[in-house]
């Protein structure tokens, strides 16, 4: 199948594109390399699948670009990407929220509704529930806590709207606190691991009592990809029921996986954060006949080995940058000397330019002469 996916070169997005290409599908991946993280971790996640002859990057703004460029021939498409962050959509940022959220997946519907697909996959999130239960299942009356959650609603409410009006075959699928190999830099598992390895105490938001249920990023993406052929038009569904525990729990695994004991500083909890997310995966076994199956200590020592290889490669860099010396006992009289030249250079190249358009000019006027002439002479 050829298959468009949005916010290739993010966390779940370059894993989604890899399954996507081993499974045989053809692949085009937009990104616009948002600066809410360094564009330099997107590059390494996207680095092994670039030379796929299966695989073609646009990188290019959903917001504004053409998306005609990209839509034409596609199948299905599987929409990444966002503007992530609970806790920064708060304050000013929130328009971020709107336009890559809500606008762009407004966009993508709008102008895919003729298409034909034969799937859209929007990936929502725990977000949307809010504080409403122990247990968060499909159907309970939901109210988000946080801006961003706020958004990924609507854009959900979108997907059922095109589906209802255009027979679209939209289907959102609720992501629950993923994490693993390349994931985000502001998410709590990535900044832990690295803090970890540079012997920095974590930050913990609130009493580190919060639920979450941590979903190990292969098990999302092999949902993902199952959605492209699955019975699940017009369908929400969790995807999560990973392992549900505390942070505190999290943690304690984590230092069991580093061997290293953490120092912790507790700060206020966070405008947003909500107390506890739990799935109920029936309806994703239902129709997917899956469920994510890999164990927090499983999937976190793997996140752990990546973070490693990661934080070396980032302090390489740094050194190689660093290492960059400035050219030094250039002899002041030969730079000005050469100053000087590249100044006359331009300069006789700017008159030469200059002599040659009038040249053109008056060429031209002689060449459109006869011409206009042309009419005055007597007929033969
Ligand atoms: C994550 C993602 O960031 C969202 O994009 C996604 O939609 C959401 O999961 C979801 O599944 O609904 P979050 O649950 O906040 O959001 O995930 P983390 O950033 O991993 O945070 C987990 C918990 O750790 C939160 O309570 C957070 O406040 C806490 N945390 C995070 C810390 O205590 N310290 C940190 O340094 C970072």
């Amino acid at each position: 199948m050829k298959v468009l996916v949005t916010g290739c070169a993010g966390f779940i997005g370059s894993h989604v594109v890899e399954r996507l290409l081993k499974e045989g599908h053809e692949v085009m991946g937009v990104d616009n390399f948002d600066i809410y993280y360094s564009r330099s971790q997107k590059e390494k996640n996207l680095l092994p699948l670039l030379l796929h002859p299966n695989f073609k990057l646009e990188e290019e703004n959903l917001a504004t670009m053409a998306l005609v460029k990209v839509l034409k021939g596609t199948e299905a498409i599987i929409h990444l990407a966002g503007q992530p962050g609970v806790r920064g959509s708060w304050g000013t940022s929130f328009h971020r929220y709107i336009t890559n959220n809500l606008h762009v997946t407004q966009r993508l519907l709008e102008e895919s509704k003729g298409n034909k697909l034969k799937r859209f996959v929007y990936a929502s999130s725990s977000s949307v529930y809010g504080d409403v239960g122990e247990v968060l299942h499909e159907e309970m009356k939901i109210q988000p806590r946080s801006p961003y959650g706020v958004t990924k609603l609507a854009a959900e409410h979108l997907c059922q709207l095109y589906h209802q009006e255009y027979k679209m075959p939209t289907v959102a699928l609720r992501f629950f606190s993923v994490y693993g190999p390349g994931q985000r830099p502001d998410m709590a598992f990535h900044r832990f691991c690295q803090n970890i390895l540079r012997d920095a105490p974590l930050t913990i938001y609130g009493d580190g009592n919060q639920v979450r249920d941590f979903t190990f990023v292969d098990d999302i993406t092999e949902i993902v990809c199952a959605a492209l052929t699955a019975d699940v038009a017009g369908q929400v569904v969790n995807v999560g029921g990973g392992s549900p525990c505390t942070l505190l729990e999290a943690i304690t695994t984590l230092e069991e996986i580093s061997g290293k004991t953490c120092l912790k500083t507790f700060l206020e909890r966070q405008k947003g954060d909500v107390f506890s997310t739990r799935a109920d995966t029936a309806k994703l076994e239902r129709l997917f006949g899956v469920k994510p199956k890999t164990p927090l200590r499983e999937g976190l020592a793997l996140e752990w080995e990546w973070m490693k290889k990661f934080v070396q490669s980032e302090d390489d860099e740094h050194a190689i940058k660093a290492n960059i010396q400035p050219i030094v006992g250039v002899d002041q009289a030969v730079l000005a000397e050469a100053k000087a030249d590249e100044k006359a250079t331009k300069k006789a190249a700017k008159k030469a330019a200059k002599a040659a358009k009038a040249a053109k000019e008056t060429k031209q006027e002689s060449i459109d002469l006869p011409e206009t002439n042309a009419e005055e002479k007597p007929e033969v």
